[in-house]
C-alpha cells in the first residue's frame, strides 16, 4: 500500500503530513499556560503564515487527482487543530477567571479587631473624680511644684530644722542650692503655703499632685504616690465644718454606706489634728485583714490650721480660721475598687489596668 500522499509545501520543500501537524499542535498546546501564549500559538498553528496555510498553498503543485484527498485531509487537520485550540482556550480562560475571582475574594466572615483605644490610668481617673466632688462643694483646684524647698515642705508648715516630725517625712534631696534645701515634696501640704502666699483669704481649694517618700513599697505604700490636699480659710470656720466637709466628701465619693470618723492625732501644721478614717470598703465595717479587724481604714490627716502656719504666711489668726486635710488618691482608688495591693497600679500590667 502506498502511503497517503502528503500535501506539498513550497515548491521543492518536503511534503507536509497533516497528521503530523495535528500531533505537533497537540504537543504545543499542552505546554501553553496563558491565554496570551495561546493567541500566539493560534497564529503559528492556523494563521496565514502557518505550516498548515503553506500546505494549502502547496496543493497546486500536486497532481490534480491527488488534490481533493490531500485538501480534505488538510481541512480535517485544520478543524481538529482549531477545535483543540478552542478547548484549550476554554480551559485557560476558566482557570484565569477562577484565579481572578480567588484573588478578588472578600472574606465577609472576617472579624476585624476594633482599633485599640487608650484609657486614663486609674489614679488619673480617681483624681478627676475627687476634683469633681470638691468642685461640686464649691472648692477651686490648685497645683504646686513637685520639687520643693525646705521652706515650703517643712519650715512654713511649722517644722523648723531638726524638728522631730521631719522624721515622718524622709525623702530624696536634689542637688540644687545648699545641701538639703531642695527636695521631692513629701506631701501636698506645701501647696497650702503657696496658695496662702499668693492669695489672701477666703480660700476654698483642693490641691492634688504627686508626692515622694522614702517608703518601702507594700500593699498600702508606694514611694511615689498621689495626695489631694484641702484648705479652707475664712471667718468663723470651725472643727465642725471640717468634720462635715469630710463626711460629705466620703459619702459622695464612696457611696452612702461608707462613713468617716476623725481620731485625735498630731501634725505640726494643725491644732487640733486628726486622722481621717473611712469605713473599710472590703468588709463594710465588720472587720477584715485589710483593716486589721478594726472596720476602719485611714485615708489621711486633717485639722485646724495652726496659728503658727498663718503667721508664716502673714494671715491674721485673730481674724481668720481654717481647716486643712490631706489624703492619698491612690489609697482612695484602692479602697473604692477594693484592690488588696496598691502596687498593681504601678506594675503597669495592662491586663490589670484595663479592668479597673
Ligand atoms: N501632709 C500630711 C501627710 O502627708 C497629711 C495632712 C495632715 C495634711 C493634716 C493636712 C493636714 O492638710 O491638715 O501625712
Amino acid at each position: 500500500m502506498t502511503p497517503p500522499p502528503a500535501a506539498g509545501g513550497e515548491p521543492g520543500s518536503h511534503p507536509i503530513d497533516p497528521e503530523e501537524l495535528v500531533s505537533s499542535a497537540v504537543d504545543r498546546l499542552e505546554t501553553i499556560t496563558t491565554v496570551a501564549a495561546l493567541d500566539e500559538a493560534q497564529t503559528d498553528l492556523v494563521g496565514k503564515r502557518s505550516e498548515l496555510a503553506r500546505a494549502h498553498q502547496g496543493l497546486v503543485s500536486l497532481e490534480p487527482d491527488e488534490r481533493p484527498e490531500v485538501g480534505r485531509r488538510l481541512n480535517e487537520a485544520r478543524r481538529r487543530i482549531e477545535s483543540l485550540i478552542g478547548d484549550r482556550r476554554r480551559e485557560l480562560e476558566g482557570g484565569e477567571r477562577a484565579a481572578r475571582l480567588q484573588a478578588d475574594r472578600l472574606d465577609l466572615t472576617e472579624v476585624i479587631a476594633p482599633p485599640l483605644r487608650g484609657r486614663l490610668h486609674i489614679v488619673e481617673r480617681t483624681r478627676d473624680e475627687l476634683e469633681d466632688v470638691f468642685i461640686g462643694m464649691g472648692f477651686a483646684v490648685a497645683e504646686g511644684p513637685e520639687a520643693e524647698t525646705d521652706w515650703y515642705n517643712f519650715e512654713a508648715l511649722h517644722m523648723p530644722p531638726a524638728h522631730p516630725a521631719r522624721g515622718m517625712w524622709d525623702t530624696l534631696y536634689l542637688d540644687l542650692g545648699g545641701p538639703e534645701t531642695v527636695m521631692l515634696r513629701t506631701h501636698t501640704s506645701p501647696v497650702q503655703i503657696r496658695l496662702m502666699e499668693a492669695q489672701g483669704p477666703p480660700i476654698y481649694a483642693v490641691m492634688p499632685g504627686k508626692c515622694y517618700r522614702r517608703d518601702t513599697p507594700d500593699a498600702r505604700h508606694i514611694p511615689t504616690f498621689h495626695q489631694i490636699e484641702g484648705l479652707v480659710v475664712d471667718r468663723g470656720i470651725s472643727f465642725a465644718d471640717l468634720a462635715g466637709t469630710i463626711e460629705t466628701f466620703t459619702t459622695a465619693y464612696f457611696g452612702p454606706d461608707i462613713h468617716s470618723r476623725l481620731r485625735p492625732s498630731y501634725f505640726p501644721f494643725t491644732e487640733p489634728s486628726a486622722e481621717y478614717e473611712v469605713t473599710c470598703t472590703i468588709c463594710k465595717g465588720n472587720g477584715c485583714r485589710t483593716c486589721s479587724h478594726t472596720g476602719w481604714i485611714e485615708l489621711g490627716g486633717c485639722g485646724m490650721v495652726d496659728p503658727a502656719v498663718f503667721a508664716a504666711v502673714g494671715i491674721d489668726a485673730e481674724e481668720w480660721t481654717g481647716f486643712a486635710f490631706g489624703f492619698g488618691i491612690d489609697r482612695c482608688a484602692q479602697m473604692r475598687h477594693e484592690i488588696p495591693d496598691m502596687r498593681v497600679f504601678f506594675d503597669n500590667d495592662v491586663r490589670v489596668l484595663r479592668q479597673i
